[in-house]
């Protein structure tokens, strides 16, 4: 028959052992797991050793038994706490990841490169740079003066139709401001502030309220060219623009000037391009018109040279064999990776 005390020693010894398991089951990281040691096997006030000194107060004869049994649940609280400690740590470990290795090579990380249509403009710049062409810019937002007046473009023409323009609602002077329609802008701005000789080029975008199309975008680049010289004839312009073409092209390419009519150039010309058995419409030039000379102040008499506007993503398209200029501006990478 076992005593009253072996028998409460026995159930406290049990219920300990049911709350270390529960505990140390549950233990979900490294800090529960210490708490759950403190708790238990606290060398000063841990449960067991309460129990232990419960020990001394067991009948000699039930002793052996007694510490058999305690021995036991000493050894299972052990076990459980290695157990919850192995656990916790690899936890630890997979939420840390692997261990970096400094020795392997880094992660290629995706590089970009420029959009084709300003790759265009680059190579542009570049050509017409070796025929001596510096490259120069314009603002976006002008005046009617620059874009228009100066380019003996008169007030009822109906290129300055509202319809045609971006007018800008913000009134800033007494003259409406407008979205530059053409880069023939720079032409103005440069010969107001230098004097022949000139050989300039501008690239940059311009804006007209077209309808998006497959040769039409509302906001699309051309590049201007504008040169001064004394003798200069329509035949330099088209040597310049048949040089230009083949370079940029590649190969050979003709040249065709058709009758064409614009205020600030007298002839005026369409440019069209052959390149690969095909036509195609280019942009617009001829010799700058004696009344743009004078608007700028020159002396028509002394000073005579040519211009030119070619439209970028024409251009870009014609070279790269795009069919649909839409495309440059859908931001699908499928596409400007190909560039
Ligand atoms: C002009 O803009 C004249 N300033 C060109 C010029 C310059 C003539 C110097 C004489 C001397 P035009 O409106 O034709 O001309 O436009 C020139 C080129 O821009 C066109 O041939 C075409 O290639 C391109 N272009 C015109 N509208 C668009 C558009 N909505 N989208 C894309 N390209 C366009």
């Amino acid at each position: 028959m076992t005593s009253a005390a072996l028998e409460s020693f026995l159930a406290e010894l049990e219920r300990l052992r049911g709350d270390a398991a529960a505990s140390l089951t549950a233990a979900a990281d490294a800090v529960a797991v210490e708490q759950a040691r403190i708790e238990f096997v606290g060398a000063r006030s841990g449960r067991l050793k309460a129990v232990q000194k419960l020990l001394g107060g067991i009948a000699p004869a039930d002793k052996p038994e007694a510490g058999k049994r305690f021995n036991e649940v000493k050894a299972a609280i052990a076990e459980l706490f290695a157990s919850a400690q192995e656990r916790t740590t690899a936890a630890a470990g997979d939420a840390a990841g692997d261990p970096i290795d400094v020795t392997l090579p880094g992660a290629v990380m995706p590089l970009g490169h420029l959009h084709p249509v300003t790759q265009t403009i680059r190579r542009v710049q570049e050509i017409m740079g070796r025929l001596g062409f510096e490259s120069v810019d314009g603002p976006e937002v002008e005046d009617p003066w620059h874009n228009f007046e100066a380019l003996a473009i008169a007030p009822e023409h109906p290129a300055r139709d509202p319809l045609d323009n971006f007018y800008l609602a913000v009134a800033r002077s007494a003259e409406p401001l407008l979205l530059r329609s053409q880069t023939s802008t720079v032409q103005i701005r440069v010969m107001e502030s230098r004097r022949p000789p000139l050989r300039i080029v501008s690239l940059g975008r311009v804006y007209r309220p077209d309808t998006a199309d497959a040769t039409h975008y509302p906001m699309f680049h051309q590049v201007e060219g504008l040169l001064i010289e004394p003798g200069t004839t329509m035949a330099h312009l088209k040597s310049v623009l048949r040089l230009f073409a083949s370079s940029f092209l590649g190969g050979d390419v003709r040249v065709r000037f058709r009758p064409s009519f614009f205020p600030f150039t007298e002839p005026s010309v369409e440019v069209d391009m052959e390149w690969g058995g095909r036509w195609v419409e280019m942009g617009g030039a001829g010799m700058v018109d004696p009344a743009v000379l004078e608007a700028v102040g020159y002396d028509p008499a002394a000073v005579s040279g040519f211009a030119f506007g070619l439209g970028v993503e024409r251009i870009a398209a014609r070279r790269h064999g795009v069919d649909d200029i839409r495309d440059f501006y859908r931001n699908d990478v499928r596409f400007l990776r190909q560039f």
